[in-house]
């Protein structure tokens, strides 16, 4: 079952296309990922699917609502810009979002203090909005959008601005939403956060979809790597290394070939390079993101394509 699904969304601003054809699918139950270099168009695709801005063309559903605003109070939203009332308190802050979602003030007062108190910040709920950090305020706002216990999180770069220890809650956070079945939707620029927590992630680059799978899916986007360290400077078994191997001192780096380990292995040990390290890993989603997003944005430009092959 899909908890949100966006087909072909476009949307012009001023003449100028922001977002060209995007389709996402959701899995209920998933946490995902949303990727994209600046301008890509992830703020505007989260708008278009939760039903803030329409799109000029295109279909949205949302927990199977055709019209999103209709999902409004199974729905929790951290937007882009934060906004809270800075001479608000923050319990009231937080009591405030969970009735513009539907749920009584005095339930929102008091599932909001009982959030305050399991993360151990009782002390902030009569702080007033401006009185706390930014990254206090946006932890409100996070904790605030969840008093209504909505089906589907949305958060638009929610671990921005938080300290190192916070962005780990908020990771356990998002974790334990979906061990209780919400659906989890983030957009992100730190591609470990992604890469730890997501099952599905979506790549934007111009205003399209340059990937949409799993993290292991984009990972296998690029070629393992080899390091490999040789006893022996010289030899038969420099025959087996590809041209592009690139060496510092006796440590040699290269993708691994189209032909696997096996042949690789043989040719080095049979060629005398004496081997005294060798890691064969895959690069990670950081890389991957970065070949997807610059792939696409060599191919907008109309120019050649990066050395990148398919594994
Ligand atoms: N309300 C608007 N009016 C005019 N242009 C807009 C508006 N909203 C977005 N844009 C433009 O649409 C494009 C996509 O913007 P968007 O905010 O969706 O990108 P993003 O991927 O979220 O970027 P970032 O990583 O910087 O948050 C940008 O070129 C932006 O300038
Ligand atoms: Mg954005």
């Amino acid at each position: 079952m899909l908890a949100a699904e966006a087909h072909d969304l476009v949307k012009t601003f001023d003449g100028k296309t922001a977002v060209d054809g995007v389709s996402i699918a959701v899995p209920a139950g998933s946490i995902s990922g949303i990727l994209g270099p600046n301008g890509a168009g992830k703020t505007t695709t989260i708008r278009m699917m939760l039903g803030i801005i329409d799109p000029d063309s295109g279909t949205r559903r949302l927990l199977g609502h055709d019209r999103p605003l209709e999902a409004a109070h199974e729905v929790g939203y951290l937007p882009e810009e934060r906004g809270l009332y800075p001479s608000m308190p923050a319990l009231e802050a937080m009591a405030f979002m969970g009735a513009l979602r539907g749920l009584p003030l005095a339930e929102g007062r008091r599932r909001g203090r009982a959030v305050l108190e399991e993360n151990g910040h009782a002390d902030w709920a009569a702080r007033t909005i401006r009185s706390l950090s930014k990254g206090q305020a946006q932890t409100v706002q996070i904790y605030g959008s969840l008093l209504h216990r909505p089906k589907l999180i949305v958060l638009d770069e929610p671990f921005s601005g938080l300290d190192a220890i916070n962005q780990e809650k908020l990771e356990a956070l998002i974790r334990r939403q979906r061990d209780q079945g919400v659906t989890v939707i983030f957009s992100t620029h730190v591609i470990a956060h992604a890469e730890r927590l997501c099952d599905r992630v979506a790549i934007i680059a111009g205003g399209r979809v340059a990937f949409d799978g799993r993290v292991a899916e984009a990972r296998e986007t690029l070629r393992p790597i080899v390091t490999l360290r040789t006893r022996s400077t010289d030899g038969p078994w420099r025959a087996a290394l590809p041209a592009e191997a690139r060496a510092n001192g006796n440590e040699w780096k290269f993708e691994l070939p189209e032909s696997g380990p096996e042949p690789l292995l043989r040719a080095l040990l049979d060629g005398g390079a004496g081997i005294e390290t060798l890691s064969i890993e895959r690069p990670g989603l950081h890389d991957a993101f970065i070949a997807i997003a610059g792939e696409s944005a060599a191919r907008e430009m109309g120019g050649a394509e990066p050395g990148r092959q398919a594994a």
